[in-house]
């Protein structure tokens, strides 16, 4: 198995719309495993199919954290169904390295979606796991969390981008 390169801002397959996965086969499966294991190995929280170049709506996620046992949650053709609250957090992203800003998001969420075998599944979460699913959602609708910035911090982040992208031609 192998890892896969995550793609970066302003890559233009992140600003595209995911298809739905249709068919649940091998080729879905290998490609599951391969960003469960890019996303380990980054190490990230999160994983949506467009950062590695798939433009398909996959996306993994595990929080890592021993207060959550959750382990890895593989979400095919996810939906948020029900939303409410309201909570900021600060979001990173592996497709936006090294910048980091608070994002306003719901403080809970309703997913639907398939499970890795096709099997309908629903996730209700509240916290960080509510707002990784909404920061990975978006990321299959194109938006990236740099989308929800205040025009100030939006402003910063475009100079501190242009300087990063000057940096790596250097
Ligand atoms: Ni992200």
């Amino acid at each position: 198995m192998a890892c896969l390169q995550i793609c970066t801002y302003p890559d233009p397959i992140l600003r595209r719309k995911a298809e739905p996965v249709t068919t649940i086969d091998r080729d879905i499966h290998r490609l599951i495993d391969e960003m469960a294991e890019t996303m380990y190995s980054a190490p990230g929280i999160g994983l949506a199919a467009n950062q590695v170049g798939k433009a398909q709506r996959v996306l993994v996620v595990d929080l890592q954290r021993p207060e959550y046992d959750r382990g890895l949650l593989v979400l095919v053709n996810p939906k948020i169904v029900a939303a409410s609250g309201e909570t900021t957090y600060e979001e990173g992203c592996l497709s936006v390295p090294e910048f980091f800003s608070n994002v306003k998001r719901y403080e809970q969420v309703t997913v639907q979606a398939m499970d890795k075998d096709g099997n309908p599944v629903e996730v209700s979460a509240s916290g960080l796991l509510a707002v990784v699913l909404q920061h990975e959602i978006d990321h299959l609708e194109g938006r990236l969390f740099i989308d929800h910035l205040g025009t100030i911090t939006r402003e910063l982040f475009k100079r501190k981008w242009k300087k990063r992208l000057k940096e790596d031609k250097a």
